[in-house]
């Protein structure tokens, strides 16, 4: 007896981990973000003084990072050598650097081992709590990590509505000045991750959803009934 895993992926500005995480909410599973695992990774180089252009440096520091991802929904957390850097892991600087991370093939190797640990435990059961079930968003959730997951979306939205969603997390308003703010971020970053971001086209048996045209009500109503289909 199994609980359900369902893997979401999709581009930033895409709104997957605000649907994620209310998923999980709702449904009364675990929640994991796997970018924010990404992002403690980079956090972990600089605590420890790796250069980010040293490939094999970075990749032994990620092996050794002692890292503790809390899967509630409720209040996901991210503790790294006993600190929690929820908060520090959004900033921009380090925003602008992820992908220098991201893309090291050895973390990746090493993140795709602990996600899938993490899905294990929370859909497999082992320990003492009842097999319950996890959401877990990335950008290739759907395609490495759990490519046998129950249920597997990819959300999307075009690029003037990503910015959009970006612009108004960042600085409170999307007008034409805030969005041309938010463009270098958003889509330098797609195209530091290209190489790595499965998400533009879907793999066999992945759900497309397009969020472009909804607010975050439709979005989630329309990811839950692929999950409840
Ligand atoms: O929220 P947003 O989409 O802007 O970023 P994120 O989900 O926090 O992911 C941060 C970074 O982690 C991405 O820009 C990718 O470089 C990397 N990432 C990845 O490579 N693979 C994943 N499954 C998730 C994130």
């Amino acid at each position: 007896d199994r609980g359900i895993v369902v893997a979401i992926d999709g581009p930033s500005g895409s709104g997957k981990s605000t649907v994620s995480r209310r998923l999980a909410r709702e449904l009364g599973l675990a929640y994991l973000d796997t970018g924010a695992m990404y992002r403690a990774a980079t956090w972990w180089c600089g605590r420890t003084g790796v250069d980010l252009d040293d490939v094999a440096a970075v990749a032994a520091a990620v092996r050794a990072m002692p890292l503790t991802m809390v899967t509630d929904p409720r209040d996901p957390r991210v503790v790294c050598d006993g600190v929690d850097i929820t908060d520090a892991i959004r900033e921009a600087a380090l925003t602008a650097v992820v992908s220098k991370v991201a893309t090291n093939l050895d973390v990746r190797a090493e993140l795709k081992r602990l996600q899938r640990a993490i899905i294990e435990d929370a859909a497999g059961g082992a320990g003492d709590h009842a097999p319950r079930g996890i959401v877990a968003e990335g950008r290739d959730i759907t395609t490495v990590v759990a490519p046998d997951a129950d249920v597997r979306i990819l959300l999307l939205a075009d690029e003037q509505a990503r910015l959009a969603r970006r612009a108004k997390e960042r600085h409170g308003t999307a007008d034409a000045s805030t969005i041309e703010a938010t463009r270098d971020e958003v889509l330098r970053r797609d195209a530091d991750d290209s190489t790595v971001s499965t998400f533009l086209t879907a793999a066999d048996g992945v759900v497309t959803v397009d969020s472009s045209a909804y607010g975050v009500d439709e979005t989630f109503a329309a990811v839950l009934s692929v999950v409840t289909k």
